[in-house]
């Protein structure tokens, strides 16, 4: 079956606006917790978890160092898969989403990074993200220096940390069922956004 691809896409982020309510109301404990894979150019995948902090039309913003593991990742492969579980929504549910990786613009994620608490500001200043640390205490030490350096003003987004967007070509949602027949819809668009909806075997 093929449709045109706004109808499709918007069945999709619609079907996601409905499951991200129910998570919430469902008591899920963290509905924008997500698994975020990437893989480096020779193919070996890596997974972590990340917050998602927006998503629309565009595609789903979480925000990280470009210079930790997963921000190199994805400047030499700018491809990535999220991965939402909802145990408490329904039987179970499971969101899919896979795509290119584009960084936002330096407003949006300066707007962001000031939504933030001075804290989780000071310490994206501090952590230099995955790289190895000789101790706690040089952790804390670089916090301190940050703290010096920005005390009594607003602290500015580090240059090296922003926000990455995923921009959904492929989107599945699992519904659990009894006996393991559970339900799967997969949203798929080629280079040409001309999308198509499948249901998968479970
Ligand atoms: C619940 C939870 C939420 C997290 N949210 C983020 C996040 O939004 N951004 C981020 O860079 N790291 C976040 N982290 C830390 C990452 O899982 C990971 O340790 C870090 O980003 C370094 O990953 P990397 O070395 O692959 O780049 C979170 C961890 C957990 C457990």
């Amino acid at each position: 079956m093929t449709n045109a691809s706004p109808a499709l896409l918007s069945e999709a982020l619609g079907t996601f606006a409905t499951l991200f309510e129910e998570a919430l109301a469902a008591g899920e404990p963290d509905r924008t917790a997500m698994t975020v894979a990437t893989a480096a150019l020779d193919g070996r995948p890596s997974a972590r978890t990340v917050l998602l902090k927006a998503w629309d039309a565009r595609g789903f913003v979480f925000y990280t160092h470009l210079d930790g593991r997963k921000g190199r990742e994805l400047q030499e492969n700018p491809h990535a898969a999220l991965l939402f579980h909802w145990p408490r929504v329904r039987q179970g549910v499971q969101v899919r989403i896979e795509g290119p990786v584009v960084i936002v613009g330096d407003e949006e994620a300066d707007a962001y990074f000031a939504s933030r608490p001075r804290g989780s500001q000071l310490g994206a200043w501090a952590s230099k993200q995955s790289e190895p640390l000789d101790a706690r205490a040089t952790f804390e030490q670089r916090l301190a220096d940050a703290e010096a350096e920005f005390e009594g003003r607003d602290v500015p987004r580090p240059p090296r940390w922003s926000g990455l967007r995923v921009r959904p070509d492929r989107m599945e949602f699992w519904y659990g069922a009894d006996f393991r027949l559970h339900e799967r819809w997969l949203y798929e668009c080629d280079m040409a956004g001309d999308c198509r909806k499948r249901m998968l075997y479970p």
